[in-house]
Parts: C-alpha cells; structure tokens; sequence
C-alpha cells in the first residue's frame, strides 16, 4: 500500500487498523460517512462497527451522502448499530428495519442535509469518515467516486477518519470540485452558471489535526444493480423523446436541449440510453447519479459534459470507465451534493428533470417513496430538490407493477412526495401526459388516456367520471379515493374483478 498517498508525510504516523479507529466511534455518536448511491463509501470502518456491535452495546445516528454500497447498510441494521439514518437508504435489510419500526429513518431532500447541520438544527457531528484517493500537501482530502455530503461532514466534525482506498487510482484527482456556500442569510450568489463551471477546490480543506486516523483499504465499490432497458422503459423513452422533439418544432427547445438530470434505478438509466437513438446532440448533464447511460452518451458522441456527485456504474461499465477515467477527465465534475442538487442552480440552468414515480394519481400528484402508502422504499432522495425547481418535471414509471396486478396509476397516490403542482409531464409505456397550464378536470383526462394500463383504464374513467358528477376543483370520492390500495393489501390486486389480473 503507497504511503505516498499521504501526502503530508507528518499524518503517516496516524495509520491504524480499521478497529482502532472505528474505536473512536462510540455509543450514542452522530457519524457523518461519504457515500452516496453506492459509490465511495468509507468501507472499512462501518464493517468494523458492525463486528464490534456484536459484542458490546453500540447505537449511533448514521448520516451519509445517499444509500451506501458493499452491503453496509444491510450489515450496521443487521447488527443494530442504527438508531437513526439519514437522509437516503436503499437496501432491503435496512428497509425492513426502517419499516419495522427498529431505525428511525429521516427521508430527507438530498441538498438540505448539511444546510441543517451548519445551523445546528441537526448534528453536531461527532465523528466524519470519509473514503479518499489521497491527502494533499497541505492536509487536503481529494474524495474518489463520490463527494456527496463528505465535504461539510469533515468540516463539521470533531474527529475526521480517513480510509486512503488504494484501488481507486489517483486519476480521480482534480475531477472534484468542491464549493461550500456562504453563510446565510448573507449567502452570495452561487457562482455555478453552467454544467462545466469550477468554482471550489479539487479537495476537501481541513486542518490536518483533525485528521485522527487514516485506514488503508483495497475495496470496490459495489456495482449498481441498473437492469438493462426492456420493451417497456425502451418505449417510455420514445415517448419522452417524442415530446422532446415536439417541444423543438414549437421553437421551446432546440435539439442541445438543456442540462438533463435523471434519478436513481433502471428506469431513470434506461430513459436516457434513449437519447442515444435521438435526433439530440451536444447535450449536458447537471445531474447527482451518473450512471452507465451517462458514458455510453460520453462514447456515442451525444454528450459533452456532465455534472454529478457520484459515479455509480455496473460491474462491466465500472471495470471500462474507472481504469480509463482520465480520458473523461475534461467532460466531468463531481460536487457537493448541496450543490449538485441546488435549487438556485437547477432554476438557473432550466434543468429537465427525469425522475422516477412508484404512482402518480390522475391530478399528477406522485409517490416516489412509500409503497402501499405506508412501506418505505428508497426514500425521496433528490427528485424533489430537482422537480420543484426544474424547468421541465418529468416523472416515468412503467403504467403496471407486481406483474399487472397493481395499477401504477391510481386515483390518489397513498403518499405525497411531490405534489401536482411539481409535475409537468408524466410517462408510462402507454403514452405521455403534458400536464403544463392544464386544471386538474383536464389533467385527469389526459393521464386517463394517455397513461393509464388499458387493464386499469374503464375503472379509473368510470371512478373519475362519478367524482365529476359529484363536482369539485378536483373532483374526488373521497371515501373511494384509496379504495385501490385497499383492495390491493386484502386481495392482492387492485383490480375490482380479480379474474382480469393479468398473467
Ligand atoms: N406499487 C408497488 N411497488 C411498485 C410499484 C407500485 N406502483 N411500482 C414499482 N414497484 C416496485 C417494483 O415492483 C420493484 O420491486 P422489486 O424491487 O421488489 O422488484 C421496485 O418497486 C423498483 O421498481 P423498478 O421498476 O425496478 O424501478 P427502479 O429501479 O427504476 O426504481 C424507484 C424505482 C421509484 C423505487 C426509484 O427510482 C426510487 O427510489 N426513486 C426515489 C428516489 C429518487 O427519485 N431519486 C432521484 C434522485 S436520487
């Protein structure tokens, strides 16, 4: 392992084992770790925390950038070390944690996070650990595939642990960029004009001393578990592109578009291999995830540049980029995820946001986040930072889920993430429903026609036929308005007929 990746050669006297610094974390703590949608994470110290629960009480607060990798997550619920988790989680153990009421998760907006720790609404930090590629002359910390939270975590904190990660290469030095804003409520204005604009630093600035101990570590980030587009995401992303195209001939657009950002998970990913096949070029990324789709958008020439605070790719897709991520270098910024995520700059730069929905309901109201309205998924993460403030909202899903027996469209979402006036167009693989300066009565017309399974749709045209009779703004039976959860839950279908549940 190269000692030489610590640069100030007076920290090399703090290399420990991972169990001597997780020691420094202790019961009841408030931990702030990088990672974020899987990528970066500190690796070695969570795995002893959760080795060293076994034999001893340990309870602490776990804040990160987004969902970690490696199992972890999975790994600190199984050994109950979380009390609480915030802001973003997406692993199955730590779901049924969070669901069973063990882990009192907070489903936050990803940039409010550290917004929150500077004014002391949360926090303080006790420990940060944080995964990096090396530590600068000057006590530096250059982050590697994520920045995420990391920066304001090892500012913030008392005690900071670095994991020196020797099998991420060097060449992710100078790919960061790392800005904190200013103080509020004298905040200047953030200097992020563009996609390729630099305003911070390549590293992480601290003061050496609080660098408490540094673990050298050799292990991968896990790879994303993306499935590759199929029949149904391959035609959302025809439809979109479609409109897209439309919105070129009105003269609203022109074919560079304007900076794309696209959520977590495989329909977000699959949507945008679309615009490989699209008449679209010159595009950009102002992004938080750049997934496979953002380099083979790199690689077919489409895409100019992209901005993210993570690089969260599939085992062949990381295996080809990450030895060769010099070449991208020029095209690729990782920031904050305050600032990735900005709401000043996603209004700036009139971002199309792409994100995905479990439901929307026919006003455009959308669930990103609770199945069956109460079971948590991933968590919010941030489509809602991007869809409030974006020029364009757009939201896909596929129109049926749980092999048709679920409708994705449904009268009334059975929880609320981002609400019908943060929803400009909605897509399913039947069709798209451009909800722009249209009154709730029209909006459910066209997501009736446009979205909805054909299984699904003489039910939800009969159910909002009946709301209209009875009249309103937004016309609803409210005694029914949830029915189709609750068939759902006591028979498993939403269907009123359970002999039409397709196969
Ligand atoms: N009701 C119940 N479950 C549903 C559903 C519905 N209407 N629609 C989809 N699902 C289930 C799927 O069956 C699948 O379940 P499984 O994991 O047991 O197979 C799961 O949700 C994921 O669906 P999938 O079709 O594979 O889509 P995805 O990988 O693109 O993920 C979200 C979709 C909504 C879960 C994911 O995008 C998410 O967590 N979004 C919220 C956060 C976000 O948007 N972040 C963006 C910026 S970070």
């Amino acid at each position: 392992m190269p000692t030489d990746r610590i640069r100030l050669a007076s920290l090399r006297d703090k290399i420990v084992s991972a169990e001597e610094a997780a020691s420094l974390i202790r019961d009841g703590m408030i931990v702030g770790m990088s990672g974020f949608t899987r990528a970066g994470e500190a690796k070695a110290v969570p795995m002893a925390l959760a080795a060293r629960a076994k034999t001893e009480p340990l309870k602490i607060t776990l804040i990160t950038g987004a969902s970690l990798g490696n199992d972890l997550d999975k790994q600190l619920a199984e050994a109950h070390v979380l009390s609480r988790r915030i802001p973003f989680q997406s692993d199955p153990g730590l779901r049924k944690a969070i669901n069973d009421g063990e882990v009192m998760f907070v489903d936050q907006h990803l940039s409010e996070t550290v917004e929150h720790l500077r004014t002391h609404q949360l926090g303080p930090i006790d420990v940060a650990v944080i995964e990096a590629v090396a530590i600068t002359a000057n006590g530096g910390i250059i982050p590697t595939t994520s920045v995420g939270n990391s920066a304001t975590f090892a500012i913030l904190a008392d005690k900071v642990i670095v994991e020196i990660n020797a099998t991420q290469p060097m060449a992710l030095e100078g790919l960061h960029d790392i800005y904190i804003p200013t103080r509020r409520p004298f905040r200047e204005p953030i200097p992020v004009v563009a996609p390729e604009s630099r305003v911070g630093l390549p590293f992480i600035p601290i003061p050496p001393e609080k660098i408490a101990a540094i673990v050298l570590t050799q292990k991968l980030d896990s790879a994303s578990t993306v499935l590759p587009p199929d029949h149904e995401t391959a035609a959302i992303a025809s439809h979109l592109m479609e409109f897209l195209g439309h919105e070129v001939k009105k003269g609203r657009l022109t074919e560079r578009l304007q900076p794309l950002q696209a959520g977590i998970g495989t329909i977000a990913n699959a949507v945008m291999h679309g615009f490989l096949e699209s008449p679209f070029h010159d595009l950009t990324m102002y992004s938080e995830v750049l997934q496979d789709s953002t380099f083979d958008l790199f690689d077919a020439g489409k895409l100019n540049f992209a901005s993210g605070s993570s690089i969260t790719l599939s085992k062949s897709k990381y295996d080809e980029v990450i030895p060769k991520i010099a070449e991208y270098k020029s095209r690729l910024i990782l920031r904050p995820q305050e600032i990735s995520n900005h709401p000043e700059i996603i209004r700036r730069l009139g971002i199309i946001g792409i994100n995905t929905a479990l439901e929307f309901d026919i006003y455009g109201n959308v669930n990103s986040t609770h199945v069956g309205g109460t079971q948590m998924m991933n968590g919010i993460g941030g489509s809602g930072d991007f869809a409030r403030n974006a020029y364009l909202a757009v939201f896909v899903t596929k129109s049926i889920a749980k092999g048709g027996a679920l409708s994705s469209v449904v009268p009334f979402v059975s929880h609320v993430d981002h609400t019908e006036h943060d929803v400009d167009i909605l897509v399913t693989e039947v069709g798209l429903a451009d909800l722009r300066e249209l009154a709730p009565r029209e909006r459910a017309k066209v997501v009736i026609a446009n979205c909805v399974h054909p299984t699904f749709r003489d039910e939800m045209q009969d159910y909002f036929d009946r709301a209209c009779a009875r009249g309103g703004h937004t016309p609803h039976l409210i005694e029914e308005a949830l029915s189709w959860h609750v068939r759902a839950r006591e028979t498993g279908t939403m269907h009123a007929s359970p002999e039409r549940k397709i196969a």
